[in-house]
């Protein structure tokens, strides 16, 4: 490692430039080069120049467990991902092996799960990898496909800055990702497009916000009328469908947490039980707004049954019940409702806490607890010891909430439908990445810090489907995945852009359509087919004839 103090800041910018790992002082600033995203906790590099050739035909691994999900992301890496230009000129040196050490072969995975793992490739051609679970190997993994090099001119790869050392934890245990099937229907297969992505950068929660008050598109059978409410019945998830996704997300070290958002945002549950929704007119235009019934018993005795089906799909011990943006005054405006709460003297706060102690009740019984967001506890509902919050408003109620002994989950840093940050209102393009990578779960929060568990970043799809998410979503995500996992000193934007355009690069290698942040070239394989497969479909070519048929006209 290159060590350098008291230079100039020129000789430091044209360091940085070549890529070189250097030293000012106690300020550590990353080796561009070796681009890691997001940057793990504690990287050794030797120098940029210290390079070993890789040849695919001579790369084995041997694995201390045999685990059905490890080998699956093992032959997930040996396959495509750490050659994706495929096996290239042949030579007879660069025999590799990997060898991975793992001391436990327990495959639950839950907040608990620990993620840490170090790495070691040495100029021995032998790389270790050593955790203490088989998602720490998976995160490994990762991390080592990002020092395997592709060189054009040579036709090979290669593995530099040698020898590479990294020992490496996540910072928060919680590294949400939201998606909202409920705006736009997402194919089952984009789904699980989206957890390739979230796996390449170490997100561990996929937040299915899977039905709003626009479409219902989960199949029940407890209450099979319930997809009348889908946007179309061909947009609907088969429990064979949600079954797939959560053993593929659990591939990648991913928790599926769903979310049934109620009482609010369910007016789609109207359209095969309309006496389960509210009678408020002045939200007749406003379904978002459109309240549950909380006058009716059926109300409970359908969501115990649709939580009680829905948990068992979903082993996750977290279930998000939603709760935000209840606009009280609906239920005021029923006439049953009305009378529902004169008779037991509730207050519409009461009333929603009625509704809130219901739904935490019927969790229990399956064993789940229950995420929420910040609203109901805004409202003064005191909820129910042990909920996780999640808050969208901002860090003044996070502080409280936290203070209070819940524990949080701060996502209001991360919209990802927001192409603007606040307060700029002209532009051709904005930098809201940098907005995003600037926010820290712990801006603005003095005390109780731990009573934090992390953040999601959110993609609410109202204006989003399967064919602009790769845009939106990428890079920008990786902001919030980098400020999830790496060390709270890692902040440099400097540093960071040039790392995240490049690994915006390596993902669209990988086949998804990150936008760039930067001028920069993008080297793609040749027929980069996992990019038109997973974009557009088949091409409709011309044949000879009709080209020169057309040109000829
Ligand atoms: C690349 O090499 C691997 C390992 O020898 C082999 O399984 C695979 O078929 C090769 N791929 C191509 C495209 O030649
Ligand atoms: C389901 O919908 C059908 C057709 O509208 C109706 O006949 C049936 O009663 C409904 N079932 C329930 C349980 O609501
Ligand atoms: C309830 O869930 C917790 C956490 O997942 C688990 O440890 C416990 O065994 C479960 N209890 C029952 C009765 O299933």
């Amino acid at each position: 490692m290159m060590m350098v103090s008291n230079f100039t800041k020129l000789l430091l910018i044209s360091c940085v430039l070549i890529g070189a790992a250097i030293m000012v002082g106690a300020q550590v600033i990353q080796p561009v080069g070796i681009q890691l995203t997001p940057w793990p906790e504690v990287v050794g590099t030797g120098p940029e120049h210290s390079c070993l050739a890789l040849n695919p035909h001579l790369f084995t691994v041997s694995s201390s467990i045999n685990s059905a999900i490890l080998n699956v992301a093992i032959q997930r890496y040996q396959s495509t991902l750490f050659f994706p230009f495929g096996n290239g000129t042949q030579t007879p040196s660069g025999a590799w092996s990997l060898v991975i050490t793992v001391n436990s072969g327990d495959t639950s995975l839950t907040l608990e799960t620990d993620e840490s793992y170090s790495l070691s490739v040495k100029t021995t051609n032998t790389i270790t990898l050593t955790a203490n679970t088989i998602y720490g190997a998976i995160r490994g993994l990762e991390t080592l496909s990002q020092t395997i090099q592709w060189v054009q001119s040579a036709n090979t790869y290669q593995i530099c800055y040698l020898p590479i050392s990294i020992i490496d934890a996540p910072r928060f245990p919680w590294r949400g990702f939201l998606i909202d099937t409920g705006r736009h229907y997402y194919p089952a297969d984009f789904i699980l497009h989206i957890i390739d992505t979230l796996g390449y950068n170490k997100f561990n929660v996929l937040h299915w916000h899977i039905v709003d008050a626009q479409s219902f598109g989960v199949e029940s059978n407890t209450f099979p009328n319930l997809t009348m409410g889908a946007f179309n019945p061909v947009a609907t998830y088969s429990h064979a469908e949600i079954q797939e996704i959560v053993a593929y997300a659990q591939s990648y070290g991913i928790r599926v947490v769903p979310e049934f958002d109620v009482p609010a945002h369910a007016d789609a549950i109207g359209t095969a039980f309309p006496h389960l929704i509210a009678n408020c007119p002045t939200y007749a235009d406003d379904i978002n707004s459109l309240l549950l019934n909380i006058a009716n018993d059926y109300t409970y005795t359908f969501l115990n049954g649709l939580f009680t089906e829905m948990a068992s799909l979903f082993p996750d011990h977290y279930f998000h019940t939603g709760g935000d943006e209840v606009h009280l005054d609906c239920w005021s405006e029923d006439p049953t409702i009305q009378a529902w709460m004169k008779q037991h003297k509730y207050t519409t706060v009461q009333a929603e806490q009625y509704f809130e102690t219901q739904v935490t009740d019927m969790l229990l019984q399956v064993n789940k607890t229950k995420l929420v967001w910040n609203d109901p506890w805004t409202n003064g509902v005191k909820l129910a010891e042990g909920t996780v919050i999640e808050v969208w408003d901002n860090s003044e109620i996070t502080q409280k909430i936290i203070n209070e002994g819940f524990r949080a989950l701060v996502s209001f840093a991360w919209y990802l439908d927001e192409q603007m940050p606040s307060g700029v209102s002209v532009g051709e393009f904005e930098n809201t990445w940098q907005t995003f990578y600037k926010a820290d779960p712990y801006n603005g929060i003095k005390k109780n810090q731990q009573n934090i568990l992390g953040g999601e970043a959110c993609m609410w799809s109202e204006q989003v489907n399967q064919m602009n998410f790769d845009t939106r979503v990428y890079p920008r995500a990786l902001a919030a995945a980098e400020r999830l996992w790496s060390p709270a000193s890692i902040t440099d934007i400097n540093n960071a852009q040039p790392r995240f355009d490049q690994r915006s690069c390596d993902m669209k290698i990988r086949g998804v359509a990150s936008s760039p942040l930067q001028p920069s070239f993008c080297l793609l394989p040749p027929n980069n087919g996992m990019v038109t497969k997973a974009r557009m479909g088949p091409v409709h070519r011309l044949t000879q004839s009709e080209i020169k048929a057309i040109l000829t006209a």
